[in-house]
C-alpha cells in the first residue's frame, strides 16, 4: 500500500498557506490526477485485466466487487486489500467477504506494474476504483472517466463490514438503508444492483430459496420454476454451498441489461436481486422496467451510482442525501 506521501506534504502546505482554497485542500477527487506523474495510469491497469481475462472471465466481476466492498466500509480507501497483522483484523475475513470476494492476486498484478511505470504514485484505492471501470468497459459496459486521489488507509474495520455491507437474505428496506446510509438512493440501488449482471454466486447464497423459502418449508414464490428447476441441480439441498453459478443466466459475462430483464421473468439469482421488481409495490419495480427496456439509461445511471460510490469518504459515512 504505497501513497504519495511528498504530494501529501505539499498538498497539506498549500491547505495552510491558501486556507479556505481550492478543492486539493478539500481532497476532492479529480480524472486528472495522475496526468503528470502517471498518464498511463488506465491503461496499464486495463493492460493486466485483459491479460487476466483470458483465463479468469469472471475476474471483471471479482475486481468490481472488490472496489464496491471497499467504498460500503469508512470510505474508498483500499482497506479490504489489508492482511491480518497484531493491529489489523482484517475486512477481508468479515462474513460478507470471507471465502467469497477474490481477485486480490491480480491486484498484485497491477500494482506491480504500476510500481514498475511510476514507483510510489499510485494508491491502492484508485486501483481498485480504476479496476472496476476497466472491468465493466472490458465486458461491453460503459466506461467513464474516473475520479481520483483517494489515499490508503491503513486500518480496517471488520466490525463496520459485517454491519455496513448489504446481504442477500435482507429485505429491500433493509437495503435501502444501507445504501442511504453511504448517500446512495434508490435509483443508485437498482442501478449498482445491475453490477450483477457478471459473475458467479456461491450456492449457499441463494440456496434457502430452492428448498425452505423463510421458513415455509417450500421455494421462493417469486423465483420462476424453470429456472428454480436449473438451481436445484446444482445446489443440492445438503451440498456443499460453495457450488458456483452465473447472477444472469442469459449472458453470464456481458455487462448488459440483461439483469434487469431476468428480474421481470423472475429469473433473478438473490433474494436482494428480485426483491426489487417482486416486492409489492416498491418504487424499484418502475426502476428495474426502465432499465431493461433501455440499457442506454442503465448504463448512464449506472456510471453516475460508480462515481458517487467511489466518491465515499469516511467523513461522508452517514451523511444522507436525496
Ligand atoms: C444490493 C446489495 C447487494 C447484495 C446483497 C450483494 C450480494 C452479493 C452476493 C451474495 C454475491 C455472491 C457472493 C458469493 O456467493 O460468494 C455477490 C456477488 C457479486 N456482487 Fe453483489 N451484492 C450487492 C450489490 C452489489 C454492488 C453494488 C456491486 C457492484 C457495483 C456488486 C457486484 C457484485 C459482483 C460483480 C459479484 C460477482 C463477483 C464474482 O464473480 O467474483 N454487488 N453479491
Ligand atoms: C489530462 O490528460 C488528458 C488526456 O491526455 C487531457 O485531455 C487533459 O487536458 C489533461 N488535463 C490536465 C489538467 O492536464
Ligand atoms: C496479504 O497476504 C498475501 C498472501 O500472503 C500477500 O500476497 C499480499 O501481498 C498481502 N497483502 C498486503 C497488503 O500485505
Ligand atoms: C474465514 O474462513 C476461513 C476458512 O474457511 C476460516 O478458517 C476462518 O475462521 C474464517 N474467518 C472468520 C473470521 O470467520
Ligand atoms: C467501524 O464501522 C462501524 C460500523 O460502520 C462504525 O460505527 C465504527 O465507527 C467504525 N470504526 C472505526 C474505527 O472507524
Ligand atoms: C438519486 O440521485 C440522483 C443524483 O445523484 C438523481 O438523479 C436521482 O433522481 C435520485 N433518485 C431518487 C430516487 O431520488
Ligand atoms: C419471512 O417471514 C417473516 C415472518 O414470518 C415475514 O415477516 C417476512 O416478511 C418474510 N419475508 C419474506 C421475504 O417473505
Ligand atoms: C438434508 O438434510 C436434512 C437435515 O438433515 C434432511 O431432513 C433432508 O432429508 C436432507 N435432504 C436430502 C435431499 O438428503
Ligand atoms: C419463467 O420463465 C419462462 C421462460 O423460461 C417464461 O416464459 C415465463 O414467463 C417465466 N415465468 C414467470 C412467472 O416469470
Ligand atoms: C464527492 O464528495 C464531496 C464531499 O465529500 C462532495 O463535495 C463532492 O461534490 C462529491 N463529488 C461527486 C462527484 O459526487
Amino acid at each position: 500500500m504505497s501513497s504519495s506521501y511528498h504530494f501529501t506534504v505539499i498538498a497539506l502546505l498549500f491547505c495552510v498557506f491558501l486556507l479556505g482554497g481550492g478543492s486539493l485542500c478539500r481532497g476532492q477527487l479529480t480524472p486528472t490526477f495522475y496526468n503528470e506523474t502517471c498518464p498511463y495510469v488506465s491503461s496499464i491497469v486495463r493492460g493486466v485485466i485483459a491479460e487476466a481475462l483470458q483465463c479468469d472471465p469472471r475476474i471483471g466481476a471479482s475486481l468490481i466487487r472488490l472496489h464496491f466492498h471497499d467504498c460500503f466500509v469508512d470510505g474508498c480507501d483500499g482497506s479490504i486489500l489489508l492482511n491480518n497483522s497484531d493491529t489489523i483484523e482484517s475486512e477481508k475475513e468479515a462474513a460478507p467477504n470471507n471465502n467469497s470476494v477474490r481477485g486480490f492476486g491480480v491486484v498484485d498484478d497491477i500494482k506491480t506494474a504500476l510500481e514498475s511505470a511510476c514507483p510510489g504514485i499510485v494508491s491502492c484505492a484508485d486501483i481498485l476504483a480504476i479496476a472496476a471501470e476497466e472491468s465493466v468497459s472490458l465486458a461491453g459496459g460503459p466506461s467513464w472517466k474516473v475520479l481520483l486521489g483517494r489515499r490508503d488507509g491503513t486500518t480496517a474495520n471488520r466490525t463496520g463490514a459485517n454491519v455496513a455491507l448489504p446481504g442477500p437474505f435482507e429485505t429491500l428496506d433493509v437495503l435501502k438503508s444501507k445504501f442511504l446510509d453511504v448517500g446512495l438512493n434508490t435509483t443508485d440501488l437498482v442501478a449498482l444492483s445491475g453490477a450483477h449482471t457478471f459473475g458467479r454466486a456461491q450456492c449457499v447464497s441463494f440456496r434457502t430459496r430452492l428448498y425452505n423459502f423463510n421458513g415455509t418449508g417450500n421455494p421462493d414464490p417469486t423465483l420462476n420454476s424453470t429456472y428454480l428447476q436449473t438451481l436445484q441441480g446444482i445446489c443440492p439441498e445438503n451440498g456443499t454451498g460453495i457450488e458456483l453459478t452465473n447472477l444472469d443466466l442469459t449472458t453470464p459475462d456481458a455487462f448488459d441489461s440483461c439483469y434487469f430483464s431476468n428480474l421481470q421473468s423472475n429469473k433473478g439469482l438473490l433474494q436482494s436481486d428480485q426483491e426489487l421488481f417482486s416486492t409489492s409495490g416498491a418504487d424499484t419495480v418502475d426502476i428495474v422496467n426502465y432499465f431493461s427496456a433501455y440499457q442506454y439509461a442503465f448504463f448512464v445511471s449506472f456510471v453516475e451510482a460508480m462515481i458517487k460510490m467511489g466518491n465515499i469518504s469516511r467523513v461522508n459515512r452517514n451523511r444522507r442525501t436525496n
